[in-house]
């Protein structure tokens, strides 16, 4: 179910009958760099318009509770004590963390929360790094702590790491927290130095088509993919100490020690130098204009991830192979940690409703599941929803 701010301002006043301070945390979409993150490579991430909306106000009482609207569920923390991961309910872990990281820095006020939002859950738009980095920042506000938005980023990316059990690398937190409205971010993993492009789509949509599965064992699937990315690093740092990830490799040097790796490391070795050398031709492709090449590069992408990588699963595939077949649709790939979720098509503008059609109808008959179709918009990192703004979305 979704929530709207609206909906978190209303709860929240009728649970405690004060004047909340309302957050609003984006969900993200990368273009195009994934699983280059954990790489210290390059993504290409934009923060959208769908988000988590948090409202907050200290607590007269002094007890501290949480309130989720999708689990419709309260959650109460004692902040004199220990912070520490719980086995239920799961979702507090990502707030618990950022709690956790937040107390380092200064002292915790208690307080009242209720979020809720709007990012479909396991579609790899990022709903948790939202979580997490909407929830640092109202606690930030609300603690006066002047803790900056990079810093936030880490602390928020660590409760991920530290809370949840996902080694996620940076580029969902550093979308939720730094993008600017109508722009995507180029972010180098390595030195965190980033910059921004307006997105100047020509005649051309972002199309975003949800193939509504999750397979399981996503998340220890994810930190497999970095362990073996990390093992074959460490083959390579025998022969040169100076490599310290797959940033600092080139493919020819992959293939003259290919056959010292194991297992499936050096297919994963290759997507990861091939998608990192992948992203800055295609930020070179956006400079020039030249969208066709951004798409061609786009649908290589997804065969690396899905071949060589193998996050894909055969719901993704068969949306990229309806995309390839038609006309019009210059790109498309699978976005985000994989295993299901979105795939993310460049669509002519005149051929977006003929496209949704085919595929939507296509993958009824071949899989009996309804996809889902957002059309998004480009937005700002985490910020503060004022009451103007409040008024005018009633
Ligand atoms: C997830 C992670 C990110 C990134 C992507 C894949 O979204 O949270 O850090 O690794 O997968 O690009």
């Amino acid at each position: 179910m979704d929530f709207s701010p609206h909906d978190v301002s209303l709860k929240f006043r009728e649970r405690y009958n004060i004047n909340p301070l309302l957050v609003r945390a984006p969900g993200r979409i990368n273009l195009i760099g994934e699983h280059t993150d954990y790489n210290n490579g390059f993504v290409m991430p934009a923060a959208i318009n769908f988000g988590t909306y948090f409202a907050m106000a200290p607590a007269d009482d002094g007890i501290t509770e949480i309130f989720s609207l999708k689990y419709n569920e309260a959650f109460h923390v004692n902040l004199n004590d220990e912070i520490r991961p719980v086995k239920k309910p799961s979702w507090v872990n990502y707030l618990l963390g950022v709690i956790h990281q937040l107390k380092q820095q200064g002292t915790l006020k208690p307080f009242k929360c209720v979020f809720g939002g709007n990012i479909p859950i396991g579609s790899g738009l990022s709903s948790s790094a939202s979580v997490e980095c909407g929830f640092a920042f109202a606690l930030n506000e609300l603690n006066a702590l002047n803790i900056d938005r990079q810093k936030l980023v880490l602390m928020a990316q660590w409760s991920e790491h530290n809370f949840v059990g996902v080694k996620c690398g940076i580029m969902d937190q550093f979308a939720s927290m730094m993008s600017k409205k109508g722009n995507v971010i180029l972010l180098d993993c390595r030195s965190l130095e980033y910059s921004y492009s307006p997105l100047q789509l020509l005649e051309y949509s972002l199309v975003l088509c949800d193939t509504k599965v999750k397979h399981a064992l996503v998340d220890s699937d994810y930190n497999t993919r970095r362990q073996e990315c990390e093992r074959g690093v460490a083959r390579l740092q025998k022969h040169d100490p100076k490599i310290k990830s797959l940033r600092d490799v080139d493919e020819a040097l992959l293939w003259k020690h290919q056959p010292e790796f194991e297992g499936k490391e050096f297919d994963r070795c290759l997507y990861v130098v091939q998608e990192i050398e992948r992203v800055q031709a295609a930020n070179r492709d956006l400079k020039e204009n030249n969208l066709k090449s951004f798409g061609a590069r786009m649908f290589d992408t997804h065969r690396g991830l899905s071949e060589l990588y193998q996050v894909s699963c055969k719901e993704l595939d068969f949306f990229v192979s309806v995309a390839k077949q038609h006309p019009g649709v210059i790109g498309a790939r699978m976005m985000g940690g994989g295993f299901g979720g979105c795939t993310i098509n460049l669509v002519q503008k005149d051929v977006v409703a003929t496209f949704v059609n085919a595929l939507t109808e296509s993958y009824r008959s071949s899989f009996g599941i309804e996809a889902a179709i957002y059309r998004v918009a480009l937005e700002d990192g985490v910020n503060i929803i004022s009451n103007k703004e409040l008024r005018s979305v009633l």
